[in-house]
């Protein structure tokens, strides 16, 4: 059993570090390089945003440092745990108690209706009340009239806040979102940024999203860029620029 987060031990520990990280896949009679030399730390509580253009790599680093996937090459802590070094089994228990994922392709099963999707994290994780808790998460997101609906019976961008009020159900000590504003409009996309920075700001819920919304990333407090597998944080270049020599 791994334990919950001990907040005396949180306020020292980064909630994910990164060290030389690389990823790559055999193709037979080649290998593809996804991700080079990634090194981040991220804090407790952060909001961060990655840009970059499509197959740039943002989805393969997501999911590694989320632990779906391990890499070829280097290291990630997530809560201080080794998550990369750990069996799938402990990775999943890992994940279960403190990670929350919303995939770009939503990832929602098919013959559950959008009450039970959300429900399911729930009812696994010992909830008491799984069925208000996620009715209340679907409300949130705009959804209360669509809770009997499968994931064939809703549009590309309800199947999203499905996904993300999936991913917000079990209180997520860290969130990981790809695209999560993808598939909406202007106005709901907005709705779903707040919802995501009201739940950083009041519950501390760390937040790593892969984004082209140039809004959304614009709200996190750090911004970095992915160029062919390199991850460089162009603004935090710029601060250490700007800082006056000792
Ligand atoms: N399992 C795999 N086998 C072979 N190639 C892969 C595999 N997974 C990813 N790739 C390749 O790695 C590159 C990065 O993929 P990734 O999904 O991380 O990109 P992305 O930045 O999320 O792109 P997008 O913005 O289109 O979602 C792509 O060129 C992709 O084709
Ligand atoms: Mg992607």
């Amino acid at each position: 059993m791994i334990e919950k987060t001990n907040l005396a031990q949180g306020a020292t520990t980064a909630m994910l570090r990164v060290e030389n990280l690389s990823h790559r896949v055999d193709l037979g009679n080649d290998t593809l390089t996804i991700l080079q030399g990634v090194n981040l730390e991220i804090k407790r509580s952060e909001s961060v945003a990655i840009v970059g253009r499509s197959g740039s790599g943002k989805t393969t680093l997501l999911g590694l440092l989320a632990g779906l996937d391990t890499p070829t090459e280097g290291v990630v802590h997530l809560d201080g745990a080794r998550i990369s070094e750990l069996s799938e089994d402990k990775r999943a228990q890992l994940r279960a108690q403190r990670v929350g994922f919303v995939f770009q392709s939503f990832q929602l099963l098919p013959a559950l209706t959008a009450l039970e999707n959300v429900m399911l994290p729930l009812e696994l994780g010992g909830h008491k009340e799984p069925a208000a808790r996620a009715r209340e998460l679907l409300s949130r997101v705009g959804l209360g009239e669509r809770l009997t609906h499968t994931p064939r019976q809703l549009s590309g961008g309800e199947q999203q806040r499905v996904a993300i009020a999936r991913a917000f159900a079990a209180d997520p000590i860290v969130l990981f979102a790809d695209e999560p504003t993808g598939n909406l409009d202007n106005h709901t996309g907005q709705a779903i940024s707040d919802l995501l920075m009201t739940l950083n700001r009041e519950q501390g819920t760390t937040l790593v999203m892969v984004t082209h919304d140039e809004l959304l990333a614009a709200r996190c407090e750090r911004q970095f860029h992915i160029e062919a597998g390199v991850l460089t944080e162009p603004a935090s270049l710029q601060r250490a620029q700007e800082e006056p020599v000792q």
